[in-house]
């Protein structure tokens, strides 16, 4: 019998454990692998499920849970720079995954039997800086970044084993084929991103892959209808003119988001002196944001 049909199996509760989203209940995630370069100037990689987007709307930040003395840890703190990389599932880096997740090991000695090849930094100042962490040659997809250890935009104590890195997004970087992948539309496709649970059972460490993903249309039915779209649209700024047309394209969007979403599309048209918002603005808008 699959587990979903058990739905009258009995609740038990799961008892408090150190690390209790894997020792005590399930979680799946990806997981990005961090270079960073420790102070005798090697570019060192250490594999990061705790970590995830963090300022999403206009920051772009990003969080990530470490242990207090990890390499990544100490590389951040002292130099605030590094770079999260990305790579698609392929079961011959996995051991090696692992091997660089095996806490203790100094930069030199976990780089030397390494499967990843590292490159410069796709960003052409950063190249002179040794500051800055090589990327992975593997990756579909890297974030450089600077830590942002300022106390007002993010402060958690934690504990004395953890520490909570909050990271400023410089530079997001897409192999070409991905980035143009963006732009396809119903076509798009999803990079094979491998998944992790995390260190298990004491001397386990859990990985899967996913199978095809597949999309669904956003309902229809429960957006606002293009012509309360256009009653509102019309009203935000006077010096901006949305067609019906244009209005037609804005029905997918949940009715509390419309309004941010409008005033989104009024700010972008403004930055270009457009005045009246038809059809095909919509659509340059709409690309650049997938
Ligand atoms: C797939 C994977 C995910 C991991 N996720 C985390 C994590 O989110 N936080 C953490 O502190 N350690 C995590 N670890 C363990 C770290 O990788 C380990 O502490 C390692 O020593 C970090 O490397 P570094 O010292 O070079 O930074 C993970 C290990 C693996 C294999």
């Amino acid at each position: 019998m699959s587990f979903w049909k058990k739905k009258t199996e009995k609740w038990v509760e799961s008892p408090m454990h150190n690390n209790w989203y894997q020792s005590s209940s399930y979680f799946l995630s990806s997981f990005a692998l961090i270079t960073s370069v420790s102070e005798d100037g090697v570019t060192s990689i250490g594999p990061y499920q705790l970590s995830f987007p963090f300022g999403v709307i206009e920051r772009r930040e990003w969080i990530v849970i470490s242990r207090r003395g990890s390499n990544t840890s100490k590389n951040l703190l002292r130099n605030k720079k590094c770079a999260l990389n990305f790579v698609e599932y392929d079961k011959k880096h996995i051991p090696n995954i692992v091997d660089l997740g095996y806490p203790g090991q100094a930069p030199e000695e976990k780089m030397e039997d390494c499967t990843f090849e590292l490159e410069n930094s796709p960003t052409e100042s950063f190249v002179t800086d040794p500051e800055r962490p090589k990327v992975i040659k593997e990756a579909f997809q890297v974030f450089e970044c600077e830590l942002n250890d300022n106390p007002e935009d993010f402060h958690y104590a934690g504990t004395e084993f953890t520490e909570y890195l909050l990271l400023k997004i410089n530079h997001v970087h897409l192999r070409e084929r991905w980035k143009k992948n963006l732009d396809k539309g119903n076509d798009m496709e999803i990079p094979n991103m491998p998944i992790s649970f995390g260190f298990r059972n004491a001397n386990q460490f859990w990985f899967a892959k996913h199978k095809k993903p597949f999309w669904l249309p956003t309902p229809e039915n429960k957006g606002a209808k293009h012509d309360a779209v256009m009653y509102i649209a019309n009203r935000l700024d006077e010096e901006i003119t949305f067609t019906e047309n244009a209005c037609k394209q804005l029905t997918g969007i949940p009715k509390v988001f419309v309004k941010t979403a409008l005033k989104g599309i009024i700010k972008e048209a403004k930055s270009q002196g457009i005045t009246t918002i038809d059809k095909a603005f919509i659509e340059e808008v709409n690309s650049k944001r997938q």
